[in-house]
């Protein structure tokens, strides 16, 4: 017979094996990835924390995968940035786009149940704690993840796709036929912007470089492009 441990349990495993799982205090550590002070990647720390608790309105997901924005970046490097999102408090867990499986429910929340695939954008502009195992979020910025979208797709699909649509929808009132020109428009804001005024039946004029005119050539095609070098 041989001793398995792992971080969560204490086992025996081999042919005629069972599984004794003890509750240590670990069960309540999660694996993430700290800051301590702006600067440079190198200022990141993996390092075991504790797991979340929820409150009523919330949802414990387990991240499955989280996209990086320029946010994101730009919280990482600048201190009035951090500031800005987390105040005073250090160290923070960045990250707010995730795609996950929900584990636990608060009592609160109807609309979702232990075990459904989420996406959203948890805490923004806040506490978002996404760069970690599991992170605690309200139910409301979370949605299901369809079927047939993987969750590295669905955590990529969250801000920038949401700005896009702010930008034409919420606050440009976007109609069929409108002229409308998407700078950057192989960037990630760019390239959702084009497909949804495309889809509200507009004629898409976009600006790229030369290097990746293509992701607006083919991939993502605009009417017209008029690319720089
Ligand atoms: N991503 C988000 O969720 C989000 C949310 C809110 C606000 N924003 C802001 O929206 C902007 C775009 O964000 P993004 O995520 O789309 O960034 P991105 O993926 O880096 O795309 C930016 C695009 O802008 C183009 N570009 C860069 N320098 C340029 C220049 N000097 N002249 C003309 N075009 C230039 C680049 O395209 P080419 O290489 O083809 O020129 C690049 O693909 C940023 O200012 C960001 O802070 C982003």
């Amino acid at each position: 017979m041989f001793w398995c441990i792992d971080y969560l349990n204490v086992h025996t495993c081999g042919k005629d094996s069972y599984n004794i799982h003890l509750s240590f205090n670990y069960i309540k550590k999660m694996k993430a990835i700290i800051l301590n002070n702006s600067g440079s990647v190198d200022n990141f720390n993996y390092v075991h924390v504790s797991k979340p608790s929820i409150k009523e309105n919330e949802v414990l997901v387990k991240v499955t995968s989280v996209s990086v924005n320029p946010v994101d970046y730009k919280a990482r490097e600048n201190e009035g940035t951090l500031n800005w999102l987390f105040g005073e408090q250090r160290p923070v867990i960045l990250g707010w786009d995730l795609s996950g499986i929900i584990q636990e429910v608060g009592k609160n929340v109807s609309d979702f149940k232990i075990d459904d695939a989420v996406f959203g954008m948890a805490n923004f502009p806040g506490n978002g704690s996404a760069y970690a195992e599991y992170v605690a979020v309200p139910s409301s910025h979370l949605t299901l993840k369809p079927a047939n979208i993987s969750h590295q797709e669905a955590a990529a699909a969250t801000l920038a796709v949401l700005t896009a649509w702010q930008a034409l929808v919420t606050n440009g009132n976007i109609k069929k036929d409108n002229k409308v020109l998407i700078h950057g428009a192989s960037g990630g804001v760019g390239h959702y912007a084009i497909q949804i005024a495309k889809h509200f039946g507009a004629y898409v004029i976009g600006t790229s470089s030369e290097k990746i005119k293509n992701l607006c050539c083919k991939m993502v095609p605009t009417n017209i492009l008029i690319t720089q070098k």
